[in-house]
Order: C-alpha cells, then sequence, then structure tokens
C-alpha cells in the first residue's frame, strides 16, 4: 500500500529518498514521485510504474536538494497514472504526500474549487496541498495551517508537506494511518514504515494519532491532537540488511518459505519449558486472565483469517472454549452481541491492517474481558492498542504473499491455545503431547521443505490452466482455503477451496481435465471419507495432486500422491502448509508473474 518518505538533511536527500522508496516497494504500489526542495523551485518528478524509472528521471535530471518528501502509490481514488501520483501540489508552492483516505474528498474538493483552486488530478489527496495553501494565505505558518486543515479532514491520514517558501523544515501529520520520525546525525527523516529509513537510522518514534510534527535537519517538534508540545518515546530498531535482502534467493517469498524453520524455532523459543507453555507470555497477569475466559472471538484479514479458522478448533479442542470468527471488515456490521467473559483475539502479521484495527477500536467499546494480538511487528498500532500481545518473530516478511508469517502465527496461536487450556486446567497430558511435538516442528517443517522436487515436476501441470479446486476437511479447510489464496494472489489462476465433503453438493460440476484439484490427506478420523470423496473426483476425469499421510496408498493416475512427514495431529495443519506454498511459488515462477509485488495487491493493506 502506499509509502512515505520524508527528508530534511545537511546532505543531498535525493538519492536516499529513492533509496527508501525502494525499500518500501515490497508493500505493493502502482507509481511513485518525489518533490524536492531546490531553493527558488520544487524539483517534481513522477512515474507511472516501478521506482526505477522515477529513478531513472532522477538520474537524467540529477535534482540536487536537502529537503524532499516522496511516495508510492496504491491506487484508491483515480487510475493509476503519473497525474494521479504523489506528491501533489497546490500553485507550485505546497507539496504533500498522504497515505490513507479522505473521506468526505468530495464536500473539500467542491469547497476548494468555490476558493478557485483547480484539481489536476483524480485523487483524494490533491484537496489537502490546497487546504494548506489556503490556510497559509491567511498568514499560518505551515505547523498552524496543517490543524486548521486537520479539522476539516475526515477519514486516515498520513501527511508530509513542504513549501516553497521554507527550505529547511517539513511538517507531518497522523490519524490512523503509521508515521513515524526517524533520527539521524545532522539529518531527520519521515516514513511509514520503518524499513525505508533503516539504512539511515536505528531510531524512530512512533507518532499517535493526532500528532503534527515539524521536522528539519537538527530538530524535530511533534505536537498533540490539542496542540500541546509533547515528548514521544524513541525506539531503538535493528533492522538487519540480511533481514530485507534476498541473498540468494531469487524472490523474497521463496527466502521466506525456506526461512520458514528458523522463524517458528523464533515463535516457540523461551515460551515453553517442560512439559508445557510457560506463563504470562501474552503479557503481565495474562495467565490470569485466560482462567476467566469462557469465549473467545476472533477477527482478522486474509491469511491471517485463515491462521484464525485453524485456531478456532484448537480452542475448542485444546481449551475446550467456543470460537466465533469474523472477517475483520465484516465484524462491525453485524451487530455483534459479546457474551460476558469475552476474549477478542486480533491476528495480523503488519498489524497496521485498517480492517483490524477498526475491529480493535470497535470491540473496545464493546464489554470484551480483555483484547489479544498476535502480530508480527512489535512497533505496529495493534500491538500498541491491545491489551496483551504475543510477537511471532518471524523477522520482516517482505514478500506481498504471506508465508512465514502465517506458519509463525499458526505457532503462536497453539501457544495460546495451550496456555488458555493450562489456566483453566485442563488436558495435561496433551498439553505436554502438544509441547514436544513444537519442539520437534521446526525438523519437520525442514523434511517437508525437501519435497521441493516432486512438487516442482507437479508445477507445469497447474501452471497451464486457469482454475484449481483445494480440497481439505475439518481443520485441513482452512489450509486449503490459504493454499487457493497463495495460488490466486501470485500465479492469478482462479482457485477456490472446499470441504471435501461439499464437493458432491454443487463444485461437482466443475470437475473435468481442465480442472485440477489439489487435495490434503492427513491421518484423522474422516480420512476414509476423505479418500471416497477424491474417488468422486478421480471417477469425473479430475486430476488428483493429493498431499497425504504415508498410510495413504491411493492410485492417483493422471496426477500425483506427495507423502508428507509424519507429525502430531495438531500441527500437521502447519506442516501441510508448506508444499502449497512452494507449489503456488513454482507455478507463479513458470507464469512470470511478479511473485513479491502481485498486481493489484499491498502488503500492509492501510484502507478500510
Ligand atoms: C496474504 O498472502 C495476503 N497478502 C493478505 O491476505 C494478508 O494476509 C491480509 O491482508 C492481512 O494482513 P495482515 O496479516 O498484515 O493483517
Amino acid at each position: 500500500m502506499c509509502g512515505i518518505i520524508a527528508a530534511a538533511s545537511t546532505r543531498n536527500v535525493g538519492k536516499l529518498l529513492v533509496q527508501g522508496l525502494h525499500k518500501m516497494e515490497y508493500r505493493g504500489y502502482d507509481s511513485a514521485g518525489i518533490a524536492l526542495h531546490q531553493n527558488e523551485s520544487i524539483a517534481h518528478l513522477r512515474a507511472l510504474g516501478k521506482v526505477q524509472l522515477l529513478e531513472n528521471k532522477m538520474i537524467a535530471e540529477k535534482p540536487k536538494s536537502k529537503l524532499g518528501i516522496a511516495h508510492t502509490r496504491w491506487a484508491t481514488h483515480g487510475e493509476p497514472s503519473e497525474i494521479n501520483a504523489h506528491p501533489h501540489k497546490s500553485k507550485d508552492s505546497v507539496y504533500i504526500v498522504h497515505n490513507g483516505i479522505i473521506e468526505n474528498y468530495v464536500d473539500l474538493r467542491e469547497s476548494l474549487i468555490g476558493y478557485g483552486y483547480e484539481f489536476s488530478s483524480q485523487t483524494d489527496s490533491e484537496l489537502i496541498a490546497h487546504l494548506l495553501d489556503l490556510h497559509m494565505n491567511e498568514g499560518n505558518s505551515m505547523l498552524d495551517a496543517m490543524y486548521l486543515a486537520k479539522e476539516k479532514l475526515e477519514g486516515a491520514y498520513a501527511i508530509a508537506a513542504i513549501d516553497i517558501k521554507d527550505n529547511t523544515n517539513l511538517v507531518v501529520a497522523r490519524n490512523k494511518s503509521p508515521l513515524l520520525i526517524g533520527l539521524g546525525t545532522d539529518e531527520m527523516f519521515a516514513a511509514s514504515d520503518p524499513l525505508a529509513i533503516a539504512q539511515m537510522t536505528n531510531d524512530f518514534i512512533f507518532l499517535e494519532d493526532g500528532d503534527v510534527a515539524e521536522i528539519s535537519a537538527n530538530s524535530y517538534k511533534i505536537f498533540d491532537s490539542s496542540k500541546k508540545e509533547v515528548t514521544r518515546e524513541v525506539t531503538h530498531i535493528d533492522i538487519s540488511n540480511q533481514a530485507t535482502s534476498k541473498g540468494d534467493y531469487r524472490h523474497f517469498m521463496e527466502k521466506e518459505i525456506y526461512e520458514q524453520p528458523e522463524a517458528v524455532s523464533n515463535t516457540i523459543d523461551g515460551r515453553i519449558g517442560g512439559e508445557d507453555v510457560l506463563d504470562n507470555i501474552f503479557g503481565l497477569g495474562s495467565s490470569d486472565l485466560f482462567a476467566k475466559v469462557k469465549r473467545i472471538q476472533i477477527v482478522a484479514c486474509g491469511t491471517s483469517l485463515h491462521a484464525g479458522r485453524v485456531a478456532a478448533n484448537w480452542f475448542s479442542s485444546i481449551a475446550e472454549l467456543p470460537c466465533q470468527i469474523d472477517y475483520a471488515s465484516e465484524y462491525r456490521y453485524r451487530n455483534p452481541h459479546v457474551d460476558d467473559d469475552s476474549l477478542i483475539i486480533t491476528i495480523s502479521q503488519s498489524g497496521e491492517t485498517a480492517d483490524t484495527l477498526a475491529a480493535l477500536s470497535y470491540a473496545k467499546e464493546k464489554n470484551y474481558l480483555a483484547s489479544l494480538a498476535i502480530c508480527n511487528v512489535p512497533t505496529s498500532s495493534l500491538a500498541r492498542e491491545s491489551d496483551f500481545v504475543l510477537f511471532t518473530n518471524a523477522g520482516p516478511e517482505i514478500g506481498v504473499a504471506s508465508t512465514k508469517a502465517f506458519t509463525t502465527q499458526l505457532a503462536a496461536l497453539m501457544l495460546l491455545a495451550l496456555s488458555l487450556a493450562k489456566s483453566k486446567d485442563l488436558n495435561p497430558k496433551l498439553r505436554g503431547r502438544i509441547t514436544n511435538a513444537l519442539r520437534l516442528l521446526p525438523e519437520i517443517i525442514s523434511e517437508s521443505l525437501l519435497q521441493k522436487e516432486q512438487i516442482v515436476a507437479i508445477a507445469p501441470s497447474i501452471a497451464n490452466k486457469d482454475n484449481a479446486l483445494f480440497l481439505g476437511r475439518g481443520i485441513f479447510y482452512p489450509i486449503a482455503k490459504e493454499g487457493a489464496l497463495k495460488l490466486k494472489e501470485i500465479s492469478y489462476i482462479h482457485a477456490e477451496a472446499y470441504p471435501a465433503g461439499e464437493l458432491k453438493h454443487g463444485p461437482l460440476a466443475l470437475i473435468d481435465e481442465n480442472m485440477p484439484v489439489i487435495a490434503l490427506a492427513p491421518e484423522s478420523e474422516i480420512a476414509e471419507k476423505l479418500i471416497s470423496n477424491l474417488e468422486e473426483v478421480k471417477a469425473r476425469g479430475g486430476t488428483l495432486y493429493v498431499f497425504a499421510d504415508p498410510s495413504v496408498k491411493m492410485d492417483v493416475k493422471a496426477g500425483e500422491l506427495v507423502h508428507m512427514p509424519k507429525c502430531d495431529f495438531f500441527l500437521t495443519p502447519i506442516v501441510y502448509n508448506i508444499p502449497l506454498q512452494i507449489l503456488s511459488y513454482e507455478v507463479a515462477l513458470l507464469r512470470g508473474t511478479d511473485i513479491d509485488q502481485p498486481r493489484n495487491l499491498a502488503k500492509s493493506v492501510t484502507v478500510e
């Protein structure tokens, strides 16, 4: 999704800003742009498409500047085009970049047209430049103009702005869209993502909603929503270059798939001991609180929601708790009834997903016992706004398609199921069994990665199809859904998932030689029923690719049977997910898609 970077320095900032834009490419975008203060004028360059095209323009024009703002845009209002790319300007004097959505943009646009402003783009963002210009023409400083503009703006925004009359300061503002200040030596930065400026500094200040800041090369001042100057905590984060570079891998997604054994170790390490999960790993007082929980509500989006669906089954089987699960984007609109002693759980890799944050903020008004987040980014809004948190410790996930984040979310959610059961003194033997199985999980994931060769051989017969069906039963149905999401996301093949027993109620009509069927057949009490469902597919000419327990000896004819390593039943969903990730990756590779930045998608979806 959109990315902001801004810099005030004693050295030239053009290169630094473009470098920062490159670092944010993983978030997904369709155009990029930059505005650089050059004392008498502002160099304004924009390009549709990759940041590299903007960089080519920079190389050609060589603008020199010590103050600038830059942006990658993910279109919401107005098509992807150079004219809609940020920065937007007002009368060649005020330049802004904006992330988020201005909900009342139609009214504001009309009123600004009434003041004589002309709009050159179709965006909701351009009006911010005009609004600032309007208030500065009334004699206000940029800082004061930002406060006056904020009074009118409805919606989510992170804004950075510069003014032709000031070659020293830039002004930023945050409301429900991430924004931070980076503290350098003789230079300061602002960005929507710490990765954008991690090469320049490790010291960050995460702004809060309502904050406005004025930044120059050697100083910064932060003001809260009531315009009172405030001090915000400086957070030191080391983001190693290794974590944000592909190394020898072809794509970040590939790297992140093969990093999973280590990532899962990092999720589990220091959180289990002996035959059980350790106390209070979700935060001080969490174990006591868990003893009171009678119901669970999960809200999340996309892959994180699939992790929640698996966990709902664990909460029921291991902690004997009923669990309701909702798409975060839908939760608020179904008028949810909240029973006493309910715990709300949010799951999010980025911790910045607007739908999930909005669901949490809605839930806080209800009578939940507490809110708990499973999140990968310690500095995220979700982490800060939840009562309890467990970080998945997966390291930065750059590929838009979530892989290691999902696997580690599942490991973290299993820790939660065990913690809830422990606090209620339930199923001690089962807890011991699963705890021991968790220790072996990284090794079993490594084993499942060895199936790559067999999967590479399957990939061509899926890469040449337009559709695919994924089947799983019970706790494997969400894994089938995740497999289908991964395939459509990066290969653009239409894929759907069904619980295998549902096939005969409709989708069986789709089966022919052009509909590959990918099925998950672990050892379970319904394994035989699943095999019967797969026979129904075979009988109708469908090609089956079955990931199965070694005990499954089915003749798949034209397709392929891949035997999976054995592990404890409760952890098998985690292991069976791995070959589906590899399959999607290999299929996308054959189709030549932009695997790390699939079309139309964004890594961190910061708009509702
Ligand atoms: C996963 O492959 C997707 N890119 C997407 O579904 C993602 O999981 C979803 O947008 C939620 O993101 P979050 O975990 O950062 O909240």
